[in-house]
């Protein structure tokens, strides 16, 4: 499932985000990719520890835990600290590639398994041109490239790059979710059949359907997710 969020970040973050991103301690991406990935990985990221890496991750992270729709479709059970990243330049892509299955992440050396990719872009579209995000989806490429403080969620196992970036800088934050549910399929029959729920509790209020459909929800979740 390939899902949009709006608005992750909003104005004020995104301002302060440039500011610290500006003079930041960019450096070869490649140190991080996987020995596949690595042949066609084109780009610059910021090292875990310095500060403005450090402020922008902990804007997304704290904005995903407080978004009920990232939630929803992604049903988190651990996250992997999130990079910070740009094309342009000498480095302006990342040809096709799958990401690796398992990642360790930086800061406690805990494995994530990156069911989901997260993009959160950070630079507005105009600011840049190519740099789109294209992921072979199961109905055929898709191409995403979203205003500033967007996100996109897209499933871990998709072959994916960013076109080359040919004018400005494309800025942006990525990290990978490793979900309570594994299956994609799965994962999506939950967040569609949770997103009518609420639908219908908006439209009717809560009566005995909805609170039997809220009660195979949280069944089927019990019966799939790995906490
Ligand atoms: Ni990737």
């Amino acid at each position: 499932m390939l899902l949009q969020i709006p608005d992750v970040l909003d104005a004020r973050q995104l301002a302060e985000a440039r500011r610290l991103l500006a003079d930041a301690p960019w450096s070869d991406g490649r140190d991080s990719a996987g020995s596949q990935a690595a042949q066609v990985k084109r780009n610059q990221q910021l090292p875990h520890d310095c500060a403005a890496a450090r402020h922008v991750r902990d804007a997304v992270i704290g904005a995903v835990e407080r978004e009920p729709l990232f939630l929803s479709a992604a049903l988190p059970r651990r996250l992997f600290t999130p990079r910070i990243n740009r094309y342009g330049g000498d480095t302006p892509s990342y040809g096709e590639h799958v990401d690796n299955a398992i990642r360790f992440r930086a800061d406690d050396g805990e494995r994530v398994r990156t069911d989901i990719s997260c993009t959160v872009f950070l630079s507005e579209p105009d600011a840049y041109e190519g740099g789109e995000l294209l992921i072979q989806d199961t109905f055929g490429p898709r191409t995403i490239k979203l205003p500033a403080g967007h996100a996109v969620l897209y499933p871990g196992t998709s072959v994916h790059q960013v076109t080359p970036v040919t004018r400005g800088w494309r800025i942006a934050c990525f990290f990978w979710i490793e979900s309570m549910i594994r299956s994609d399929e799965q994962r999506r029959l939950l967040y569609e059949l949770d997103l009518a729920i609420t639908r219908l509790r908006n439209r009717h209020g809560d009566d005995a359907e909805t609170v039997a459909l809220t009660g195979t929800y949280h069944n089927l979740l019990r019966m799939w997710a790995d906490t």
